[in-house]
């Protein structure tokens, strides 16, 4: 199996949302088994956070609802006037368990009946973080056309344009129940169901994937978005452009992996189908290798590839599931089929098929989708009196294989992912060089670097006239960290840009540069744009990121695979460090030529080798961390400072206690500290000095002691050769009140070690002031849930950059 990130896919669309769905097909499955496989699949989402949550799923047929309509709790409702057929929708604000109590509750009087086993099934589900419209159940998703729920959906994303969409819709009828701007989805996917009266049989006359192709043209702005429909039982078609989707695929009957393997071998497997109105066999399978390999030219062996099928059939027995996020399916299948913008699934009938969207129509005088005629090819008709629109194309999507563990997606013995996640960054960072760092030996006394993503395009990127490194967040820290690096050993001209701000200037970009994109999620949109912008400029893209198949992997020329495993946390944490460390491995490969560097390359390869252990002893200061947190657990304000190496330490670790902590924190250069901050600096501030041994430490020590002469409260951070010369002296360095001694490592990589103890001092601060750690939302438990509800509400609408998560700012999937 080949190993495969997919860290990134949790970062997902707009506010936190999380979108899943559960296809059974051939394998019987009580409704419960159902409820409980989109409830499960909503709850390996939940760390995204989230403020209500919702799923839809089909009544059994023979029983007929006995209540309809919300019951106030935004409990069941089941499509009054449909009988039957109409499927049924429960929502709820709250958290999954407020979800589960109002089908448990409403469920069985809706026409839930637990026991009863349905061979063919689509559900879907949904947690939302309020963006449009408060948490309340009535914007709680899935959203539906009517209110026979002919058409229900799920959306991550924003739809830009629906304003113009609702008042459409209302000129033509549509009442509007929420205050989304999913609605109009639904809505003008039973307008345009509308706009073409079924067949003298009742057959719909357009297939579900040539409706959604017709509602997905009017929509500008980023969205996963799953339809199901009542007219389409069975079948569920999902939409991606601009936030993550998967399509994940269970052969009950390949569970033993030699049978699995034999079948494969012999095209006997689950098959992809092929475009029954007309798409090519041709497409699919030709494009979508391409497009995949450059997720696979970097230098990771991304995907495990399933033999291309020699023969097409349905699969008796399947099942499907359709998620944002990778952790919401592992624990059924590792075989997912990750899609590209413009990319459609349809599911129905036990198979699937991915079609290229295009979008785009033109509109009518009063704004409405143009007529669907306008989009008809030929007579409009088929053999059977359909009605055809021109065929999307199919493309043929690799079947990767998912090297993700149930385990890593579980917080195991930790008590939250963060904590996980900064214990895990030993091996982490063993894992990020893992075959890159070459020790020494005969062939080669100083050791190298061996980075298969970048390699063909070394003298490339030396010849370039300048290297822009483009990122945001904490990505843009780890940048930071790097830079005196990369001018040192490439003596290029090294330029650090925020995307969004790069964005904000139309920052000017030449053909002979080379832009480096830095993200843990490879999902960012602000850096995805930029990618965007570099590359009609003509600029050398290369991708450095932490999620392989991720946009930003896929269009980008080049680039490292950052192989920190999944992140789930909030923060990123060892992400971070194993970005700068991959960074740094690229500086390394980029000077591998220049024999005056040989030694200053020797060294740092050298200390290289010994990180992951100098991080395992600096995660030892843990319990100290926790004490001096508690001694800053009532502050409301903290500075960090720290200069060269470190300045980007004193940046992340600002970033960290305001993102979780929910404290007011500013990293500054200690070169800065007497043009302004200064100002604020007296006995009750805590400073938080970076000064650990290097080019820098004087000017480090000089900017101490003014501070402890303006009565400055110091917390200081230094290596262990400074904390041991200190004790001998009987002194704290710098007069501290506060030391923390870190283990040292070459000045480059010195900004890794020491990250550690602030994402730690980040974490205790967060627990210890009540917040939950993993959604970065305070969590006043204190409070009755209606007072907590309010709160949530409050700082959603009131506060949001200090109560969202950070899934929120890293995917926003519009600028
Ligand atoms: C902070 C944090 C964010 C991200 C930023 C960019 O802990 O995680 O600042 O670093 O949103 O995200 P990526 O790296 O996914 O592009």
């Amino acid at each position: 199996m080949v190993p495969v990130d997919f860290a990134a896919e949790r970062a997902m669309g707009k506010g936190g949302c999380g979108i899943f769905a559960y296809v059974n097909h051939g394998v019987g499955r009580s409704q419960r088994f159902i409820v409980d496989a989109l409830v499960t699949g909503l709850r390996r989402l939940e760390y995204r956070g989230y403020d209500s949550a919702g799923l839809s799923l089909d009544r059994v047929p023979s029983l007929k609802a006995a209540s309809t309509g919300s019951n106030g709790h935004g409990a069941g409702h089941g499509g009054a006037g449909q009988g039957g057929s109409a499927p049924l929708v429960f929502r709820a604000t709250g958290k999954v368990d407020a979800l589960v109590a109002c089908v448990e509750s409403t469920g069985p009087t809706s026409g839930l009946a637990w026991e009863v086993e349905l061979d063919f099934h689509a559900g879907i589900a949904h947690t939302r973080w309020a963006t449009h419209g408060p948490p309340l159940p009535k914007n709680a998703h899935p959203h539906v056309s009517d209110s026979g729920h002919a058409f229900v959906v799920v959306h991550n994303g924003i739809i830009t344009n629906h304003a113009p969409l609702r008042e459409m819709l209302q000129r033509h009828g549509f009442v509007f129940e929420s205050d989304t701007d999913t609605e109009v989805i639904p809505k003008l996917a039973k307008y345009l169901y509308d706009s073409f009266p079924p067949t003298p049989d009742n057959s719909p006359r357009l297939s579900f994937l040539q409706l959604v192709q017709l509602v997905v043209r009017e929509l500008d702005g980023a969205y996963a978005l799953i339809f199901k429909s009542s007219h389409y039982p069975g079948e569920l078609v999902a939409a991606k452009r601009g936030s993550p989707l998967l399509l994940a695929i269970r052969d009950p009957a390949a569970a033993d992996a030699a049978t699995a393997a034999a079948a494969a071998a012999a095209g006997e497997h689950l098959q992809q189908r092929s475009n029954s109105s007309g798409g090519s066999g041709g497409a699919a399978t030709g494009a979508a290798d391409g497009v995949l390999a450059t997720a696979d030219s970097h230098d990771r062996p991304a995907m495990t590839q399933r033999p291309r099928p020699g023969k097409r059939r349905r699969a008796d027995q399947i099942e499907f599931f359709l998620a944002s996020d990778a952790s919401a399916v592992i624990e059924h299948t590792k075989k997912v089929v990750v899609l590209e913008d413009d990319d459609c699934v349809h599911l129905a009938g036990g198979s699937y098929a991915v079609y290229r969207l295009q979008r785009g129509g033109p509109p009518a005088a009063d704004g409405a989708p143009a007529p669907a005629s306008a989009f008809l090819s030929g007579d409009g008709a088929d053999a059977h009196g359909g009605v055809l629109l021109n065929p999307p194309a199919t493309v043929h999507r690799v079947i990767q294989t998912l090297e993700l563990e149930v385990e890593q997606i579980m917080r195991g013995k930790w008590d939250h992912f963060m904590a996980k996640e900064i214990h895990e960054q030993p091996d982490s960072l063993r894992q990020t060089m893992r075959g890159r760092v070459i020790s020494p030996g005969p062939a080669c006394p100083a050791g190298r670097i061996q980075l298969g993503g970048i390699s063909g395009f070394v003298g490339a990127i030396r010849r370039s006239r300048r290297i822009m490194f483009i990122a945001c967040g904490s990505s843009f820290h780890g940048c930071l960290a790097v830079r005196p690096l990369v001018e040192e050993l490439t003596e290029l001209p090294v330029q650090l840009e925020l995307a969004s701000d790069f964005l904000d200037r139309r920052c000017p970009v030449f053909r002979g540069d080379t832009c480096v994109f830095v993200s843990q999620s490879g999902e960012t949109a602000d850096t995805l744009r930029a990618l965007e912008y570099a590359k009609s400029a003509g600029a050398l893209c290369v991708g450095v990121v932490n999620a392989v198949g991720s946009a930003i992997a896929r269009a980008t020329d080049c680039g490292i695979h950052i192989n920190a495993g999944a992140e789930i946390g909030v923060a990123s944490t060892k992400a971070y460090t194993s970005q700068i460390v991959s960074l740094v491995m690229m500086a390394l490969l980029l000077s591998e030529d220049s024999a005056s560097k040989a030694t200053r390359r020797a060294e740092i390869i050298a200390a290289l080798q010994t990180l992951p252990d100098a991080v395992a002893d600096v995660l030892r200061l843990d319990a100290q961390i926790r004490v001096l947190a508690t001694s800053l657990v009532k502050e409301q304000s903290m500075l960090v400072f720290g200069r060269g190496w470190n300045y980007a330490t004193a940046l992340e670790a600002a970033l960290k206690v305001k993102e979780v902590a929910l404290m007011h924190s500013e990293g500054i250069l200690a070169g800065e500290m007497k043009h302004g901050p200064l100002a604020l600096v007296d006995a009750s501030l805590p400073l938080l000095c970076v000064a650990t041994s290097d080019g820098h430490l004087a000017k480090m020590e000089s900017v101490c002691e003014q501070l402890r002469a303006r009565g400055g409260r110091i917390i200081l951070m230094v290596d262990d050769a400074r904390g041991r010369l200190a004790q001998a002296a009987g002194s704290t360095p710098d007069g501290a009140s506060r030391v923390l001694v870190v283990p040292r490592t070459v000045d480059c990589l010195q900004s890794v070690v020491n990250a550690v103890p602030l994402q730690l001092l980040a974490y205790h601060l967060t627990v210890l002031r009540g917040h939950n750690v993993d959604r970065a939302c305070p969590r006043p438990s204190v409070l009755p849930p209606c007072l907590h509800a309010l709160l949530r509400f409050y700082l959603t609408r009131m506060t949001m950059p200090h109560a969202e998560p950070r899934n929120l700012a890293k995917s926003v999937t519009v600028e």
